[in-house]
C-alpha cells in the first residue's frame, strides 16, 4: 500500500479524531486543518500528524494549505445553522465542497473524499438538500475527470465519544419524561470504527473511482426503541413518549430558540426519512459492521445485555 500525504478539514471532530488515529496506523502522513488550532491538540501526539489552522473558506489560504497533497477527505458537516433560511448549511455544505474542489485544481491534488449523509439529496431539510447539491459537484468532479473522488453516506455514526447516544443519555438523565419527535423513524446506527476502516480500505486502494458507499451498522431501530434500549441500559426509570407528527413540528419549531439547537424543525424534516441503507457499502468492502446493541454495552455499562434488545432489530447480512 502506498503511503499517501493526507489533508482533513473536520479532522478535530467526532469521526476525524478517530479517522487521523486509524489512517496514522496505516503510516499515511497526515495534515489536519481546523479553525481554531486547539480544537485538534489532542491529535498533536499522533505519529505523523501535523495541525494545521487554517481559513477554509479563503480560496487563497486553502489551495496554499492542501499543495502537496495526495488527497484531501472533507469531513465538516453541521447539523443546525444560526438561522433558518439554510444559509449556513450552503455555506458550510456546498460553498466549501465548491473551494475545496477548486483548491484541489489549483494545487493539482489528484484525489478528495467528500464525508455526505444517508438520504443525501432527499426530503426538504436544507441539511439533506445541501449534502446532496455538495454530492452532486463531486460527482460531477469525478465524471468530467477533474478529480478521483469517493462519497461517503453513512447512518447515525455511534461510539462512546458520539454526541448521538451521548445526547439522548443526557436528556434521559435530566428529565423524567422524554417526548420523542419522530419515534417510529428508522436508524441503523454505524460503529465509529467500521466508518473509518471503510476509509482506509478505500484509500488504500489505487483509485476511488468516483464511488458512493452508503454505510449502515447491521441492526435497524426505530428511534423510540433505540432511547428505550439506552434508558434500560443505563437502568434509569423514565417515561419515553413518541410525539404524533403534529407535536413533533411544534417541538422542533419550541428548540429552533433554543441556544445551540438541541432540535430543530430542519433537524425534524430529516426525521420524516429513515436512515436506513439500500446498498450497504459495507459489503463491497469486506467489512462486518457492528451492531449498535451488539457493541455499545461494552461502554455504556448499566443494566443491559443483549438479551435485552427489542426483538425487531433485525440482521442486515
Ligand atoms: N456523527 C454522525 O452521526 C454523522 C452521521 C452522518 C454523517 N456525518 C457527517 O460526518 C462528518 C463528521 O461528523 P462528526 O460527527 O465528526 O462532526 P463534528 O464532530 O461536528 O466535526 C466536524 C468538524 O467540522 C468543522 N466544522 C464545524 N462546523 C464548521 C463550519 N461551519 N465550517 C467549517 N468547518 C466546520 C469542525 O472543525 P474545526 O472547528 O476544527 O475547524 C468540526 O470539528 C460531518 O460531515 C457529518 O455531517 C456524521
Amino acid at each position: 500500500m502506498s503511503k499517501k500525504q493526507i489533508f482533513i478539514l473536520g479532522g478535530s471532530g467526532f469521526v476525524g479524531s478517530h479517522l487521523v488515529r486509524r489512517l496514522s496506523a496505516d503510516g499515511h502522513q497526515l495534515t489536519v486543518a481546523t479553525r481554531y488550532a486547539p480544537a485538534a491538540r489532542h491529535l498533536s501526539i499522533v505519529p505523523g500528524v501535523r495541525i494545521q489552522q487554517c481559513r477554509p473558506y479563503d480560496l487563497e489560504s486553502l489551495t496554499a494549505a492542501v499543495e502537496g497533497h495526495d488527497l484531501v477527505i472533507n469531513l465538516v458537516g453541521i447539523l443546525n445553522e444560526r438561522g433558518f433560511n439554510g444559509k449556513g448549511f450552503r455555506r458550510a455544505h456546498v460553498e466549501l465542497v465548491e473551494k475545496i474542489m477548486i483548491a484541489c485544481e489549483a494545487a493539482r491534488v489528484p484525489q478528495m473524499i467528500q464525508m455526505s449523509s444517508i438520504n443525501a439529496g432527499e426530503g426538504r431539510s436544507h441539511y439533506l438538500v445541501t449534502r446532496g447539491q455538495a454530492e452532486e459537484m463531486v460527482r460531477h468532479a469525478n465524471a468530467s475527470g477533474l478529480l478521483d473522488t469517493a462519497i461517503f453516506r453513512p447512518s447515525t455514526i455511534f461510539g462512546p465519544d458520539d454526541s448521538f447516544l451521548n445526547r439522548f443519555a443526557t436528556l434521559l438523565k435530566i428529565s423524567p419524561v422524554l417526548p420523542l419527535a419522530r419515534p417510529n423513524a428508522r436508524f441503523a446506527p454505524v460503529y465509529v470504527g467500521d466508518v473509518v476502516e471503510a476509509f482506509a480500505r478505500v484509500i488504500a486502494a489505487k483509485e476511488l473511482g468516483g464511488e458512493i458507499y452508503e454505510l449502515c451498522g447491521r441492526e435497524v431501530w426505530s428511534l423510540k426503541e433505540l432511547v428505550i434500549w439506552l434508558r434500560n441500559q443505563l437502568g434509569l426509570k423514565r417515561a419515553v413518549v413518541g410525539l404524533p407528527d403534529a407535536l413533533g413540528k411544534l417541538q422542533g419549531m419550541a428548540f429552533n430558540l433554543v441556544p445551540g439547537k438541541p432540535f430543530s424543525s430542519d433537524n425534524f424534516k430529516s426525521l420524516l426519512l429513515d436512515s436506513v441503507c439500500a446498498d450497504n457499502g459495507f459489503l463491497r468492502l469486506d467489512i462486518q459492521p457492528w451492531g449498535m446493541g451488539e457493541l455499545a454495552p461494552t461502554w455504556l455499562g448499566g443494566n443491559g445485555s443483549k438479551d435485552k434488545l427489542h426483538p425487531s432489530r433485525s440482521r442486515r447480512d
